[in-house]
């Protein structure tokens, strides 16, 4: 079939390669001059695992093009998709600006009947402001070409993506059109074997799932991490209460991990515009508003956690810190509402100096820094350390997870470890002779007065 994608993001250029990957073909479009020509030099500008030679090959068997030309990609497409950013604006609403635009362009050249499909995650309703913002373009043009308006969230993980968008656990469609779905269901045939994965719904069900989907994975970490928070002041350990509690399947395993807090592009925006969109129809949002409480407080708890060790904010000043980890979670270079920006800026606030290395980000961490006296970026974990007073552990990266302690007891002149996804094992560190702090769990290897 023929695709045209606006949008070369995560979203839409992970979209659009995979699409092309089984045989559609594929015209990607974005206003960015300079990303449209390096994705036809075949440089992707994002780090993702798997996806710069799925570029690469389809862009050299032709069935992935990229362009700057809206009009083209309007005409070659009989399904469009919109995925363009949302942003969140001053309030907390998701800017639609971006989605708007779009269908502006659409309006402004269809000639032939096609399927416009909300990829983006967008606020309930923004399908009808897509269809109308359409319909006045055409109107103004006076034609009339029959099109339809779906909404098809993207579910997939940073890191994981072309994984998640070449397997996906559901294909959520949400339309009142039998024939859009149909079309739909062709499109995503070769992703849907051995049992439908296809959940067909109205559009405003499907706008509300995304949200949904967020809110929830947003909440079960920021529960974890207030019961973390619970733990550290009792005496007990998160992690053993993890392991207690992930075995009941109505629980389960996944994303109860406390940790420095969630960041990222989708669940500090999700929650806060579904929060917006709740308030903006009469519903008090408040275990909305609460998950994000905890989480701007779980984004502090690490250099809480430096405080009491130091005894005050004031004993920071002049002191060394390696970070380990810089991105919003591992296998990305993305740090957008990174927990690491949140202890950076407080630790350069009390005067300490920070020696950080990522696998992945350093040249984000060059772009958003730039120059500064009390940065070094480092190009390895072990140069991090040089020279160091103390460690902290903000991503959970496979490659700081068996660090030589040893190592670290020599380099580290205070030997002490603040470990802000509990990487490690406190008796492991401890027997290094090293001080550990991790996140619900600093007091649970001391008697402690109840
Ligand atoms: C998320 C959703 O998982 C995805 O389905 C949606 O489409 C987009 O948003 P992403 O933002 O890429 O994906 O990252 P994810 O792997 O979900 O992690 C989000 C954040 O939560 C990270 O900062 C991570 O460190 C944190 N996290 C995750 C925890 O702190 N604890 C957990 O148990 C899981």
């Amino acid at each position: 079939m023929r695709v045209c994608i606006f949008g070369t993001g995560y979203v839409g250029l992970v979209t659009g390669t995979c699409l092309a990957e089984v045989g559609h073909h594929v015209v990607c479009v974005d206003v960015d001059a300079a990303k449209i020509e390096a994705l036809n030099r075949g440089v992707v500008p994002i780090y993702e695992p798997g996806l710069t030679p799925m570029v690469q090959a389809n862009h050299a068997a032709g069935r992935l093009r990229f362009t700057t030309d809206a009009e083209a990609g309007i005409a070659h497409g009989e399904v469009l998709f919109i995925a363009v950013g949302t942003p969140p604006d001053e309030d907390g609403s998701a800017d639609l600006k971006y989605v708007l635009a779009v269908a502006r362009t659409i309006g402004r050249h269809l000639q032939a009947p096609a399927i416009v499909v909300d990829k983006s995650t967008v606020p309930v309703g923004t399908a009808d402001q897509v269809r109308a913002t359409i319909a006045a373009e055409l109107a103004a043009r006076g034609v009339d070409v029959p099109f339809t308006v779906v909404s098809n969230p993207e579910f997939l993980k940073e890191g994981a993506a072309v994984e998640d968008c070449m397997r996906p656990d559901r294909i959520v469609i949400g339309t009142d059109s039998p024939e859009a779905l149909q079309t739909l269901r062709r499109l995503y045939a070769p992703f849907n074997r051995n049992h439908d994965r296809i959940v067909a719904m109205d559009v405003r069900s499907a706008e509300l799932t995304k949200y949904a989907a967020n809110a929830m994975l947003a909440t079960k970490i920021s529960f974890m991490n207030e019961i973390a928070n619970i733990a550290e002041q009792v005496g007990a350990d998160v992690e053993m209460v993890r392991q207690g509690i992930g075995s009941d399947p109505r629980i389960g395993w996944h994303f109860i991990y406390p940790g420095a807090g969630y960041g990222g592009s989708c669940f500090p925006k999700d929650v806060q515009a579904l929060a917006r969109t709740a308030q903006q129809h009469g519903v008090q949002p408040r275990l909305l508003a609460a998950v994000e409480a905890v989480n701007a407080a779980q984004k502090q708890h690490l250099f809480e956690l430096m405080v009491r060790h130091y005894g005050s904010a004031d004993a920071l000043r002049g002191k060394t810190i390696a970070v380990w980890g810089l991105a919003f979670k591992p296998n990305t270079d993305d740090m957008r509402e990174a927990s690491s920006r949140t202890l950076l800026a407080q630790l350069w606030q009390a005067g300490a100096r920070v020696q950080a290395y990522d696998p992945e980000a350093m040249g984000e961490a060059r772009r958003i820094f730039g120059e500064r006296a009390d940065l070094v970026l480092c190009d390895s974990a072990e140069r991090a350390i040089e020279g160091a007073d103390a460690l902290a552990v903000v991503t959970e990266w496979k490659q700081f997870r068996c660090p030589d302690f040893a190592l670290l007891r020599a380099r580290l002149a205070d030997a002490v470890i603040f470990d802000g996804r509990n990487l490690y094992a406190p008796a492991d560190v401890e027997a290094a002779g090293i001080a550990y702090y991790g996140i619900g769990r600093g007091r649970s290897l001391r008697r402690v007065e109840i």
